[in-house]
């Protein structure tokens, strides 16, 4: 590949609005100018200097066993060679919507779209339809895609740009929209639709659910009729073969997903009980359609990935990433950084302080220490040590299980060096 990272960054610049086309890809929050990948192959990506990173990225979570695993390369290309889309009924989208039904259960019937944010605006759709009524209630910090009804109190991109919700939003479109505290049971009515949470928040950093807080939410949601939709975007697939929600003990009445079950490439869905899904045309009046939606590559390559991994595999990436996140930690303090890492399931989220900090429950708590200021002096200085992390605060990380033990010691190992540099005040 010719040409420098700042050469191609320039080009982007010119002929893609800020260079980016996703803003949580930008270096806005932490300074500098992006390094443009040519190549990622397992945990790590390369630059188009030809510079190797150890990636704790992993395509914001879709790559869950790292890039270029030459099982799903096999099945993209096996799926391609066939051609790549139809407009008419595949197998593979059939193929993969058993194997998630048969994984999660009261998962009846999924139907698949082209990305997380059109998940979420569709399982929003089909909950107002269903119920005929308007209210979506939403939780502040949590991210559910860019639709418009849900971006208030966004976290993610929304939460690293300060923003409080997005230009170009007619007030009509967010008025039903009611945004509530984290980890706080809200009061319902009979008007509210649908309540939409992250079963475990990986959006504003890395909030886990209070204990009780998702069983109140399901009992509260069952007194006033309203549906309630887990958005396991990113948790679905990647704590076990199948929804967190079996782990939490509390199922919801629909589910959106996307990230790991297409493989890398571009996927969502969303999908619940028969009786809900029947909404949806052609069987009901509820519209919501897609082009490319079911897509033969993605699907192949999503059912390619979950017949790979197994959920030992997953519950050993788990208890890995509870030793890393520990690990971390030690190398963040003994470096001299007052630092927090936590874990849940496979995520990890670092929260930087003088005095180390206590993980926070609710956005706000996230805020105080996301906004805090330490976190792009970090980010650089672990770039600088060829390791790649978010360039957001407001991230969490993303080990894949092509990330050896070697891998997590040199991560360690890097912290210390980042933290050591920063502390002592040396490059
Ligand atoms: C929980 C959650 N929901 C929805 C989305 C939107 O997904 P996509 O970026 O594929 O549109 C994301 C994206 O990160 C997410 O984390």
């Amino acid at each position: 590949m010719s040409g420098t990272n700042a050469e191609w960054f320039a080009r982007a610049l010119a002929v893609i609005p800020g260079g980016v086309d996703s803003p949580v890809r930008s270096f806005a929050s932490v300074g500098g100018t992006p390094f443009t990948v040519a190549e990622g192959h397992g945990a790590y990506l390369v630059d188009v200097e030809g510079r190797r990173y150890l990636d704790f990225v992993q395509s914001y979570g879709a790559s869950l066993v790292g890039h270029a695993h030459p099982v799903v390369l096999e099945a993209i290309a096996r799926a391609a060679r066939g051609g790549t889309t139809f407009g008419a009924p595949t197998t593979g989208e059939v193929e993969l919507a058993e194997l998630l039904c048969g994984l999660v259960d009261g998962l009846d019937q999924v139907r698949f779209v082209s990305s997380g944010t059109e998940a979420v605006m569709s399982a929003v759709r089909l909950a107002r339809g269903a119920t005929g009524r308007d209210r979506i209630v939403k939780f502040d910090g949590c991210y559910h895609g860019h639709a418009d009804a849900l971006l208030a109190g966004g976290g993610s991109g929304v939460a690293t740009l300060g923003l409080p919700g997005s230009a170009g939003v007619p007030t009509g479109a967010v008025g039903d929209t009611l945004v509530v505290p984290y980890n706080v049971v809200p009061e319902l009515d009979h008007t509210v639709a649908a309540v939409i949470v992250e079963p475990i928040a990986a959006n504003m950093n890395l909030v886990a659910p209070a204990e009780g807080f998702l069983a109140q939410l399901r009992a509260r949601c069952d007194e006033v009729g309203a549906l309630l939709i887990f958005d396991e975007v990113i948790t679905g697939f990647r704590f076990c073969r199948g929804s967190v929600a079996s782990l939490l003990g509390v199922t919801p009445d629909l589910w959106t997903f996307g990230k790991v079950i297409g493989g890398g490439l571009p996927i969502g869905a969303f999908g619940g009980r028969r009786a809900v899904m029947d909404h949806l045309a052609p069987t009901g009046a509820v519209y919501q359609a897609g082009t490319l939606s079911g897509n033969p590559v993605a699907t192949a390559a999503g059912k390619a990935v979950l017949e790979l991994v197994t959920d030992a595999d997953l519950l050993e990436l788990s208890a890995r990433a509870g030793t890393l996140a520990a690990s971390l930690q030690d190398a963040l303090r003994s470096g001299g950084l007052g630092a927090t890492v936590i874990c849940q399931g496979p995520l990890l989220g670092c929260f930087l302080d003088e005095t180390p900090p206590a993980p926070p429950t609710n956005y706000d708590e996230a805020k105080a220490l996301c906004g805090n200021g330490r976190y792009p002096v970090l980010f650089h200085h672990l770039l600088e040590r060829s390791m790649s992390w978010a360039p957001g605060a407001y991230e969490v990380l993303f080990p894949s299980l092509a990330h050896t033990d070697e891998d997590f010691a040199l991560a360690a190992q890097i912290c210390f060096e980042a933290a050591h540099a920063i502390s002592s005040g040396t490059q």
